[in-house]
């Protein structure tokens, strides 16, 4: 188990509520996870009149991780509305999956789990062939 300080990543999420833009599902969700080298990144959900195309919290983590120099997650909380633990859906758990890898530690609010429990049997970067990497 990392030595994650899980109520100042909870803190870091519920403050993100405040941020989302939920004007049609008046649902909203923050997310702050932390990096291996220490630092924390965030987001809260973006909705769109086209409500497809709304980002949920977990892209903009995805978003500001890259954007403030990438890195490997490490822990991650999500919150509801409510302030309580949020369910990644699923397209976010592989989001999550190409960042934090099955090895990410994930606050349920009722204990952690990793995110190999959350999306078993995941498919990600190692499924790909070898030379469908490029680095950047
Ligand atoms: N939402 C997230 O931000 N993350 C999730 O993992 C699940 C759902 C958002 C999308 C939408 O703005 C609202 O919650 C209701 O579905």
């Amino acid at each position: 188990m990392s030595t994650t300080d899980w109520p100042a990543l909870r803190d870091a999420a519920r403050a993100m509520l405040e941020r989302a833009y939920a004007p049609y599902s008046g649902v909203h969700v923050g997310a702050a996870a932390l990096v291996d080298d220490g630092r924390i990144v965030t987001g809260c959900n973006v909705e769109n009149a086209s409500y497809g195309l709304s980002l949920c919290a977990e892209c903009g983590v995805a978003q500001q991780l890259a954007a403030t120099g990438g890195g490997r997650l490490v822990a991650l909380s999500v919150v509801g509305t409510d302030g309580a633990y949020l369910a990644p859906c699923g397209r976010c758990r592989q989001i999550l999956f190409e960042f934090g890898g099955p090895g990410l530690e994930v606050d349920t609010g009722d204990g952690i789990v990793t995110l190999d429990a959350l999306l078993p049997g995941a498919f990600g970067p190692a499924d790909l062939p070898d030379d469908a990497r490029r680095e950047p």
